[in-house]
């Protein structure tokens, strides 16, 4: 290998997050801890309200993570045992396991270039047992929601979309999240919209399952001494809530940077070599991640290493090939695109403490390495 070139471009960098808002969010943070409240607060019904007016819908219930929060979707959307459950087999490992801890079966069906669900295979998927599809906006791009919703209306199915990583992005106008019936996010510290821990948010326009997901999280009780069914504790920390809504102001420059690096990457890295999606004129990305397609991958994730890239692979081994997924009965070849994508894609670094330098440099270390820098 030759001398690499080097520069620091770290993967992720929440120690910048911390530093660039510590001046508001220590003192913020001092204030919620002499509050008291520290489960339960007044902090979490301000929050919800704010985050169901930003999104235009009628409520947003807080939970403990974006995988309870699609837990509890499905629960409360009356799927379960003897349901089957369309979704993809490239998400991370939570979609399928909020479906199979509800006792139904995911039922994948392949993704197309973008890593999002092929709407074209959905409808070969559908069977007398098909209750619910959850699309997945992989990379913060929302899936093809306007042909998703003229299926499950056509078969009477439940929509719950999978928006963990695509806070604040939209389709056609509208926010995702926002199309189906139920939409979950996830507030992990990864996710553009963050928590300092875990955390989640589940949104719907149907007070008939805000009410059960209200009261899954805290026990299954309806008041302090009444419990109407068996739940689980699943509460977001009032100090949490404090700093997600510090943050859910912030989140519009945040995410500003992310599409700015997004641009720059879209302009300087050959598409002779790599492939990535094109954005759509409908729709606006926030680049929960940025990825690139390459037959030369591991080679090119190790360049970078050596140039000091920080990268990742979202996700390298499909869900229907997972150990735990055995007893699905699904094998390799069943999702050659999934399969074909799990052996090609590499996740550069977005996050919004990149300069333009940074993505510079990224860029033509990936250009470079393809035109031979690395022999
Ligand atoms: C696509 C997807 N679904 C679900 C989740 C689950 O979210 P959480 O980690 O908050 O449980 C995540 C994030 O981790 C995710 O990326």
């Amino acid at each position: 290998m030759a001398d690499p070139i080097r520069r620091r471009v770290p993967y992720v960098n929440l120690q910048a997050q911390v530093e660039e808002e510590r001046d508001e969010l220590f003192p913020l943070i001092q204030e919620t801890l002499l509050r008291g409240d520290h489960v339960g607060g007044e902090l979490i019904g301000r929050l919800e309200a704010e985050l169901a007016a930003w999104m235009g819908v009628r409520h947003a219930v807080l939970v403990n993570s974006g995988t309870d929060a699609l837990m509890f979707g499905l629960l409360a959307a009356g799927v379960g045992r003897g349901d089957d459950v369309i979704t993809v087999p490239n998400s991370f490992i939570a979609s399928t396991a909020a479906i199979v801890h509800v006792g139904a079966s995911p039922v994948f069906v392949d993704v197309g270039p973008d890593q999002n669900i092929d709407i074209g295979k959905i409808a070969a998927a559908i069977t007398p047992k098909t209750r619910a599809i959850m699309p997945v906006h992989l990379t913060g791009r929302v899936s093809e929601m306007a042909a998703i919703l003229d299926i499950a209306k056509a078969h009477n199915l439940v929509v719950i979309e999978d928006a963990a990583q695509s806070i604040g992005s939209t389709y056609q106008n509208r926010l995702s999240g926002t199309f189906g019936d139920i939409g979950c996010f996830s507030l992990h510290p990864l996710k553009n919209l963050n928590a300092v821990g875990d955390g989640g948010i589940l949104v719907t326009n149907r007070s008939d399952v805000a009410e059960r997901v209200s009261r899954l999280r805290n026990h299954g009780m309806a008041d302090r001494n009444t419990v109407i069914e068996f739940g689980f504790v699943s509460r977001l920390d009032t100090l949490q809530a404090a700093i997600v809504r510090f943050r859910l102001g912030r989140l519009g420059s945040v995410v500003e940077r992310r599409i700015r690096n997004a641009a720059l990457y879209r302009e300087r890295l050959d598409r002779t070599f790599v492939f990535f999606p094109e954005p759509r004129g409908d729709a606006v990305d926030t680049y929960h991640t940025f990825v690139i397609q390459t037959d030369r991958r591991n080679e090119l994730r190790a360049w970078l290493e050596a140039c000091g890239v920080g990268t990742a692979i979202h996700y390298p081994i499909p869900i229907h090939l997972q150990p735990a997924a055995a007893k699905l009965g699904y094998r390799l070849g069943d999702f050659p695109e999934a399969e074909r994508q799990a052996g090609r894609i590499l996740t550069l670094p977005i996050n919004q403490f990149l300069n333009p330098e940074d993505v510079a440099f990224v860029c033509d270390r990936v250009n470079g390495f393809f035109a031979g820098e690395a022999r």
